[in-house]
């Protein structure tokens, strides 16, 4: 009797969850990439680090884009040394920092001849405001990404075909796009709790939904395409600003039950990047290696293009 009452509710609990969260596919394409170039921001940790080693395992040359020199540097040893590919590389981007972005396209563009794939992967949740005034979480998650595959647009065409891969997350779901919020505060949503905070990632992961519909109407006929996803829940240090006490017992329970390894969260990253005959869903959404519809506010013309122009005005494009 206590066997059905509770264990069996448990077990399907814990069952369903493992069907909506895990991710399960394994990215089987054995694309070549010698002679390519791909940028991973945020390669040094998570997600982004086991995509870069993926990348790197397949012999293109990996920019690791991050923040911090000292975690950077050591993430591309790592992966030098795990995968015997030399073209590893450590380039300097705070993506809360308009001035730090343009300063490594420069770089970038000076340096490098070559763009295949951008793979924006980095993100946070965190409280705060960047040193251009802008919400910490807008900035770092959508801002800050948009000025940088601005910037780097061109060199994308002329080393077409080429991609752009934004790393989303089935949050984008819980998200909606406050104008009045974004035009008064400069940010997402307010407040600095737990609950603001998630609320206003989902937002921001609402945004890369929407710019990748806008972007691929842009890149029409360039040959160069791009894509959003869902990496499946992954265990890795995303939490890491989220402090509360009963948010902290959420996330190690569903670290425990519900949550993969960075390698498995890394799959549908590497299906976007480098599956052939994908092209004609640019624009599109994954999750689990497959094409998943989106909601309507997520796919829908008249708010992608209000958040584009939005966005050139708040990094100086306009
Ligand atoms: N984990 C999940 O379950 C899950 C679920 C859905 C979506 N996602 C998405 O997956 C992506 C990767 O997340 P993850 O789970 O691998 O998280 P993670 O372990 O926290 O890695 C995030 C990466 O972003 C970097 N980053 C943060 N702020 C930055 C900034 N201002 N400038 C440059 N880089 C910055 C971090 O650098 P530092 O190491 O210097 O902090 C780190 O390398 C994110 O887009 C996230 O939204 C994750
Ligand atoms: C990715 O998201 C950023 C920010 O939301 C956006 O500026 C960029 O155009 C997006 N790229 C793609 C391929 O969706
Ligand atoms: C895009 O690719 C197709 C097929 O390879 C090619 O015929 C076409 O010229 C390319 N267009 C551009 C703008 O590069």
């Amino acid at each position: 009797m206590i066997f059905l009452l509770f264990i069996v509710p448990l077990l399907v609990a814990y069952y369903i969850g493992h069907r909506i969260f895990v991710q399960r596919k394994t990215f089987t394409g054995t694309a070549n990439l010698y002679g390519k170039t791909v940028i991973v921001t945020g390669g040094n940790t998570g997600i982004g680090k086991a995509t870069a080693a993926a990348m790197a395992m397949r012999g293109a040359r990996v920019i690791l884009a991050c923040r911090s020199k000292q975690r950077g540097e050591e993430a591309a040893q790592e992966i030098k040394m795990e995968t015997g590919n030399e073209g590893v590389i450590f380039m300097q981007l705070d993506l809360a920092s308009q001035k730090s972005i343009r300063s490594f396209a420069e770089t970038f563009l000076k340096t490098e001849p070559r763009l295949d794939l951008l793979i924006n992967n980095a993100a946070l949740a965190a409280p705060g405001r960047t040193e251009d005034g802008i919400g910490m979480i807008l900035a770092v998650n959508h801002i800050g990404p948009f000025l940088l595959t601005n910037l780097l647009l061109d060199r994308l065409k002329k080393c077409a075909p080429s991609r752009v891969v934004n790393v989303s997350s089935c949050g984008h779901d819980l998200g909606t796009i406050d104008f009045d919020c974004i035009n008064s505060h400069k940010r997402l949503a307010l407040g600095s709790s737990d609950g603001d905070l998630f609320k206003a990632y989902t937002h921001s992961k609402l945004c890369n939904v929407l710019f990748t519909h806008e972007l691929a109407k842009r890149l029409e006929g360039t040959n160069v395409t791009c894509y959003s996803l869902h990496p499946g829940s992954v265990r890795s240090e995303l939490g890491r600003d989220i402090n509360e006490w009963h948010t902290r017992i959420i996330k190690a329970i569903v670290s425990k039950f519900w949550a993969t390894d960075p390698v498995s969260g890394a799959q549908t990253t590497l299906y976007c990047s480098l599956q052939e005959g994908i092209e004609h869903l640019s624009g599109r959404y994954f999750s689990d290696c497959q094409l998943v519809q989106v909601k309507p506010e997520a796919r829908d013309d008249g708010i992608a293009k209000k958040l584009w122009d939005v966005s050139e005005k708040l990094c100086g494009m306009a």
